[in-house]
């Protein structure tokens, strides 16, 4: 909230990302103030990003707005201003009603509309000339997520001296999903314009090698993509593309630190009091995004209580689901689905002041989110298709107690590296009703042994680990 300073100089590492790490918010009565913005890519690049003052070129949150470059502690921010048309074009119909849908395993069926593909080439050249407007001489630019795919072949152009990075935080999904989109050329080729490109899975990089050669007519290398290693290459001309998997994560050492705090403790005891101190609880956090589904973990919960193998004087479940694209037609269904699933499930199975399900449409700070983890006997994240899902990871990160239990589909990218997780397939109901059961009934010592193998694999790859070995695969400088 405070009065932001100019930004002067050029630098040396830049980020470019659709939004930026912080969200305008103009309230009712015409003040505004800076809040956090939601999703994983902030969560992940902005702790790393402020420890290595760099630069980050992206989209203030709200439309129409001119705001000058400021400094946000050791960050400069460099806002890029978009239109009206342009959030309703770029930003709600290409970026989240096409690619979003298409690289997630076409969940809703994406929409392909000419003039939305019109706006992205327009926004995509706004933030490629934005990046070299802000980028020192021979500098780094890391590139971010499905929105700015055009981003580094337009940079390259403006900017041949720069070492560009792409990192893409969602899937990218089969070939054959892929070549539905009618700009799926374009779309390869400017992702070509990077000197590495990267995915969470190694799926991911290969198949892009394979579409490569297909759409753009490079000979790709045949070798299998390691994890981190072994990136396979692509001769562009006289360029040399890496691809590579890069599996991103968060801050685990600060989350352990804080869900080791007193105040995150005290806040713990309460919300357990608050809730009537039930035997167990079930908790869900996501963006509230038909990709997570929310609506698998309530259709389970509602079997299980309707067949009796649970009851709501036992088990408790929080859903905290932050509202988001709020004015994309699909999403505005699935918020109607949902709500009505809570209402349904409260209106059988709930008492006075005892709903079975506690649904709450708000994004919570991060020390509440810490007690809701740490109180959580039960972690359900049950995304039907997730590039990673950082949720499940910060749940692990907080149980320091060795306590709680996750529930994780085999369809988060996740999944891959939290291989003691209770694994479900998000399709089949029953899988996913026995492996709540399983997890609510599971024993101390088995609790405990699988929450240690977790904790080892989130506290060793933590996401400085992720932009590190990013980094040196891209041959950037590692500025401490
Ligand atoms: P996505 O990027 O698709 O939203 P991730 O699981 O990768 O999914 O990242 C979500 C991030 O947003 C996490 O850091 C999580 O803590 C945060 N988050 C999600 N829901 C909420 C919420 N209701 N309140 C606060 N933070 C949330
Ligand atoms: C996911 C995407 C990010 C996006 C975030 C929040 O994490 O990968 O690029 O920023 O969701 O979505 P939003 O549309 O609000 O930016």
């Amino acid at each position: 909230g405070d009065e932001p300073n100019r930004s002067s100089s050029r630098a040396d590492f830049v980020v470019v990302a659709n939004r930026l790490p912080v969200d305008l918010e103009r309230l009712d009565d015409g003040t505004e103030r800076w809040k956090h913005s939601p999703g994983g890519l902030v969560s992940a690049l902005e702790p790393f990003l402020r420890a290595r003052r760099g630069a980050w070129v992206g989209w203030p949150g709200v439309a129409d707005v001119d705001v000058e470059p400021f400094d946000d502690d050791e960050m400069q921010l460099y806002p890029v201003r978009l239109s009206a048309d342009e959030f309703a074009e770029y930003y709600e119909g290409f970026s989240n009603a096409t690619l979003w849908p298409l690289y997630h395993d076409v969940v809703v069926p994406p929409v392909f509309d000419r003039s939305w593909w019109h706006a992205y080439q327009r926004v995509n050249r706004r933030f490629a000339e934005a990046a070299a407007e802000v980028s020192a001489e021979g500098a780094t630019v890391w590139v971010q997520d499905y929105q700015l795919q055009l981003v580094p072949a337009m940079l390259r152009e403006l900017r041949p001296d720069l070492r560009i990075g792409f990192f893409l935080h969602i899937p990218f999904p089969p070939v054959e999903l892929f070549m539905q989109l009618p700009w799926r050329t374009e779309i390869v080729r400017g992702l070509l314009g990077a000197d590495l490109v990267g995915f969470h899975r190694p799926g991911g990089a290969q198949n892009f090698l394979w579409l490569a050669r297909r759409l753009a007519g490079f000979e790709p290398s045949r070798g299998q993509v390691g994890v981190r290693n072994r990136p396979g290459v692509v001769q562009v001309g006289d360029r040399t593309v890496r691809v590579g998997a890069f599996p991103i994560s968060i801050a685990s050492t600060e989350l352990d630190r804080l869900a080791r705090s007193k105040d995150v403790q005290q806040r713990v005891r309460k919300l357990r009091a608050d809730l009537g101190n039930p035997r167990k609880i079930m908790l869900g956090v996501d963006r509230l995004d038909y990709t997570k589904g929310i609506d698998v973990r309530l259709h389970a919960m509602h079997e299980l209580l309707t067949e009796g193998h649970i009851k709501a004087e036992d088990v408790t479940m929080i859903q905290v689901a932050t509202p988001s694209r709020e004015r994309v037609e699909h999403y505005k269904q699935m918020r109607e689905d949902i709500e009505g699933q809570v209402g349904r499930i409260n209106g059988l199975f709930g008492r006075v002041g005892h709903p079975a399900v506690h649904y709450l449409h708000t994004s919570v700070d991060k020390k509440d989110l810490v007690a809701l983890y740490a109180a959580a006997d039960v972690m359900v994240v049950t995304p039907v298709r997730d590039g990673m899902n950082l949720v499940c990871k910060e749940y692990v990160a907080c149980r320091y107690d060795l306590g709680g239990a996750l529930v994780l589909s085999e369809f988060a990218g996740a999944a891959a590296e939290l291989t003691s997780a209770f694994l479900v397939n998000p399709h089949n109901l029953d899988g996913v009703k026995d492996a709540l059961l399983a997890a609510l009934e599971i024993d101390e010592a088995e609790g405990r042994r699988r929450m240690r193998a977790l904790r080892r694999q989130v506290l060793t790859h933590d996401v400085d680990r992720w932009a590190r070995s990013f980094l040196e695969a891209l041959g950037a400088p590692l500025v401490e």
